[in-house]
């Protein structure tokens, strides 16, 4: 297969293709029909084929799809509005992935190093932090696996265990040259760990005090997937910078930067810019999530649905003695087994159901923002079938 492909083996994928979806459910090229737990991974935030977003993309299709960003372009500005008014931000650059987006943090947070004379600003990292695939972001990730064979690596990153605060406040006092702290409030690909709430409250204090950015990459973990808009507001906090992408165009590609304070004001004419970014196709994908959104509940849908699922799946997988733990907060699960289950991906289909594995031993769930009760019980009544069939870890 790999042989004869035209495409660049960047995936194993699995060997079905989707057709058509209705919700949170895709149908397959034999008609066969799936629940996605997944939504092409933390994207499709309003399921598959919602009316309203079909029609105003259909809408948009029709009057005008790019004209770039040598012209005003007024769906721009229009959910920027929006986007700074749930983030309590003041200014947003539109881009098109999460990695642009985080491109784009990493830059303010050279140019705000510079502008405080720091000659080689470096930014805090995590472990297990996963920010993309380009060269800066890929050297801000915290996986070996993500940056082997593209080294040198980008520098200017130093990295920290998370929820230590004393390791943080050891680098403040050691380290003149650091000028922000990035991190994903809540860890996707790493195996979804959540930063604890105080830890984030410390960070920020600690930002406030050394005069550096903290910079919130909410590309998996917001857009309402936990209950809120963004993941942090758990912490009650506003970052500096935030980036976004993933959900905010249910499934139209669109990133964005949102900047507050000292970090709106840092790009000037010439510092960065994009051809893509913030067209009036993905403006329009991303005012009518937020619309829909707002319209059907679905940040209480999420915290509300979230909890049942994750509550039905302790009860039904504690007495197997396989769960380890079960983590994220809304509708972004992980369930961490006691031993590997990358297999799950593929006997999960096999009856029907959309789910990732990640960190190897970490089911990882992030359904549409639309599921309902009724698709977390039939969740648990596949999923937990197959997670008891899972063979034995070795040596046990
Ligand atoms: C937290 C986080 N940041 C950045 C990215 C990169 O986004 P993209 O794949 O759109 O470049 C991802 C993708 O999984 C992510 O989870």
């Amino acid at each position: 297969m790999a042989a004869t492909s035209p495409l660049m083996s960047t995936y194993v994928r699995q060997p079905v293709a989707f057709t058509h979806g209705e919700g949170a459910i895709l149908y397959d090229t034999d008609g066969k029909r799936y629940l996605d737990a997944l939504s092409g991974i933390a994207v499709n935030t309003l399921g598959h084929a919602h009316p309203k977003l079909v029609q105003a993309l259909r809408e948009q299709v029709g009057r005008i799809i790019h004209s770039s960003n040598l012209f005003e372009i007024p769906l721009q500005t229009a959910l920027g509005e929006r986007l700074v008014a749930l983030s309590g931000m003041t200014n947003a650059f539109f881009c098109n992935s999460g990695l642009e987006a985080n491109e784009a943090a990493i830059k303010l947070a050279r140019l705000h190093g510079h502008s405080r004379g720091i000659e080689k600003p470096e930014i805090i990292v995590y472990e297990k932090a996963f920010h993309g695939r380009s060269l800066a972001t890929l050297s801000a990730t915290g996986n070996a696996k993500v940056q082997k064979g593209f080294e040198p690596l980008v520098e200017g990153f130093v990295r920290v265990p998370l929820d230590d605060i004393g390791a943080l406040r050891k680098l403040a006092a050691e380290r003149p040259s650091i000028s922000a702290v990035f991190l994903e409030a809540i860890q996707g690909e790493g195996g979804i760990h959540a930063f604890h709430l105080d830890y984030l409250r410390q960070v920020r204090e600690l930002c406030d005090q050394q005069g550096w950015l903290l910079m919130i990459d909410e590309v998996q973990c917001g857009m309402g997937r936990t209950g809120k808009w963004f993941a942090h507001q758990w912490a009650g906090i506003v970052p500096d910078v935030m980036p976004l992408a993933k959900g905010l165009g249910s499934g139209v590609p669109v990133g964005a930067v949102l900047a507050h304070g000292k970090a709106a004001e840092l790009f000037k004419p010439g510092n960065h810019g994009t051809t893509f970014g913030g067209n009036p196709l993905a403006m329009r994908a991303g005012l009518t999530t937020l619309q829909v959104m707002e319209e059907e509940g679905l940040l209480a849908n999420a915290a509300d649905v979230g909890a049942y699922l994750a509550e039905k799946l302790e009860g039904a997988l504690k007495p197997t003695g396989m769960l380890r733990e079960i983590r994220g907060r809304g509708l972004m699960i992980g369930v961490d087994l006691d031993r590997p289950c990358g297999d799950l991906v593929a006997d999960a289909l096999r009856a029907g159901l959309i789910i990732n594995v990640t960190a190897d031993t970490v089911v990882r769930l992030l359904p549409p923002l639309i599921f309902s009760r009724a698709n977390a019980d039939e969740l648990v009544d596949k999923l937990v079938p197959l997670i008891r069939q899972l063979p034995p870890v070795k040596g046990s």
